[in-house]
């Protein structure tokens, strides 16, 4: 049987997500390579001395990321693309809403008038829920140790406790690979793709792919960045590679880790046909992991970014998980996209405000990040399934998605429904909604399925019940007249 060298700390807990770091860490150390046989979970668990149920869970967890493969009679394998530096072709260094603007992604146009009783529209936390006492404490702390010197012009690229800090964070929690070095502090996930944007254009990219349908918040800067925008299909399995490979884009946008707006997760083929595409076309995948901290059913899937640090760049921020007022992300991205990140940060806008990263990188290492977002977990599972029970009363007929993950769903509406008519009627019934027409291209707008995009985070139970109650009647009074 392979030696694998696991080593488990077992004061420590979490025994399946450090067995499944150690594999992690073995496949890109090159220890183990494409194709190596893995021991059975049985004897995998003998070995190491855990009940089985604990290898069955961290193998399940690198199969959904792509590291692993399982197929019957054949054991569970090295996935052929988990290692960067197999493949034939040497990686080089990488090349590099309209409405609604106020609210969410995609969210409707709120005409003057009184605001909605029930606002569902998608794209925003819980805002309440904001830890104001302890972000006022850490930034009173990180205000009163730093040296003078740190308040001159900062690094472009951000502090340095801030970008080691979120290294290792996303490394223990989104199964990044990242070395500080390679974390460039932007101002959230939309200033992340804008800079990349420009980068790419600078490389010579003429076309990004994105996703069809995608956020409409960020349509207008790609549309601007000067590049081809192609759009690509989504379907139950997330992007169609396939049809990327074929629309001659060295460079696409996706939301692995959830679709947006669809909730798809893109599945662990697709993730490495992605990956493959990558190398193949020495592209550069652009990961948008924009609510990748909030997954109920079941522990989060690492990041693509994880799998092939030399082509995936990380995008993510803390709007989602804190707020989209703090204008705080980061992009995680190969080392010589990192640094052209970093000039093109000195070259355009001198770097992040420095006190709110230094208080971010005291709230994470103190435990209030992990702390504040198993509260929020917590509460905005209560509040999915509150809402997706209540939509099964109410909207029978409707196709719910993406459940499992994130703070909105998005829901098909029976065949034949007005979907403009219905957010309007909504809207009446004091319920706001988005549409998910605008989402989609005008080509697959057309055929699309009407459909609703609901952000269920700022509302408590009872008033998400209600709110359901209030659209189901938006939607049949309408079929009724
Ligand atoms: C899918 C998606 N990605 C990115 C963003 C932008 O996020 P940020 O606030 O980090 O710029 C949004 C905004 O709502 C979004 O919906």
């Amino acid at each position: 049987m392979t030696d694998l060298h696991l080593s488990l700390d077992r004061s420590a807990g979490r025994l399946a997500a450090q067995i499944a770091a150690g594999f992690r860490a073995a496949v890109r150390s090159g220890r183990l390579t494409a194709g190596t046989r893995l021991p059975s979970s049985r004897d995998l668990a003998r070995d190491l001395d855990v009940s089985r149920g604990v290898v069955v869970t961290a193998y399940e967890q690198l199969t959904a990321e792509g590291f692993l493969i399982a197929r019957r009679g054949d054991g569970t394998r090295i996935a052929p693309l988990a290692r960067p530096d197999e493949e034939a072709a040497p990686p080089r260094p990488g090349a590099p809403q309209r409405p609604g603007a106020a609210h969410g992604p995609g969210a409707p146009a709120r005409p003057d008038g009184p605001a909605p009783v029930y606002d569902l529209t998608p794209g925003r936390p819980d805002l309440s829920a904001f830890p104001r006492e302890r972000w006022i404490a850490t930034a009173r702390t990180a205000l009163r140790t730093l040296p003078h010197d740190a308040l001159g012009y900062p690094d472009p690229g951000g502090v340095a406790v801030l970008r080691a800090g979120l290294a290792a964070y996303l490394g223990r929690v989104r199964a990044a690979h990242a070395d500080p070095g390679q974390v460039v502090i932007m101002n959230g996930v939309a200033h992340g793709l804008s800079a990349l944007l420009a980068l790419l254009r600078g490389a010579g990219h003429g076309a990004l792919a994105v996703e069809d349908p995608t956020s409409v918040r960020q349509l207008p800067m790609m549309e601007s960045a000067g590049l081809r925008l192609v759009r690509v299909a989504v379907d139950g399995e997330g992007l169609d590679v396939a049809a990327l490979a074929r629309s001659g884009a060295r460079a696409v946008l996706v939301t692995p880790a959830h679709q947006y707006p669809t909730g798809v997760v893109l599945s662990a083929a697709r993730r490495a046909a992605l990956i493959a595409w990558a190398r193949r076309v020495d592209g550069l995948v652009l990961e948008d992991d924009y609510d990748a901290e909030f997954r109920y059913d079941r522990d989060p899937v690492g990041c693509l970014q994880g799998v092939d640090p030399e082509r995936v760049v990380l995008l993510g921020s803390v709007s989602k998980s804190l707020a989209p007022a703090l204008r705080l992300g980061w992009a995680v991205a190969p080392p010589a996209v990192a640094a052209r990140l970093c000039e093109h940060r000195a070259g355009t806008d001198l770097g992040a405000p420095v006190l709110e990263q230094y208080a971010l990188a005291e709230f994470i290492a103190a435990g209030g990040y992990d702390r504040h977002l198993r509260t929020m977990r917590r509460r905005y599972r209560a509040r999915r399934d509150a809402l997706a029970a209540a939509l099964e009363l109410h909207l029978p007929d409707a196709r719910v998605h993406g459940v499992s993950a994130g703070i909105h769903l998005y829901v098909e509406l029976p065949a034949g429904c007005d979907e403009t008519a219905v957010v309007a009627r909504a809207a009446r019934a004091g319920v706001a909604v988005a549409g998910a027409r605008s989402m989609w291209s005008p080509e697959r707008a057309r055929s699309a399925p009407p459909a609703l995009v609901l952000g269920y985070a700022g509302l408590g139970e009872t008033r998400l019940v209600k709110a359901a109650e209030l659209l189901g009647q938006a939607v049949t009074h309408g079929a009724d007249g």
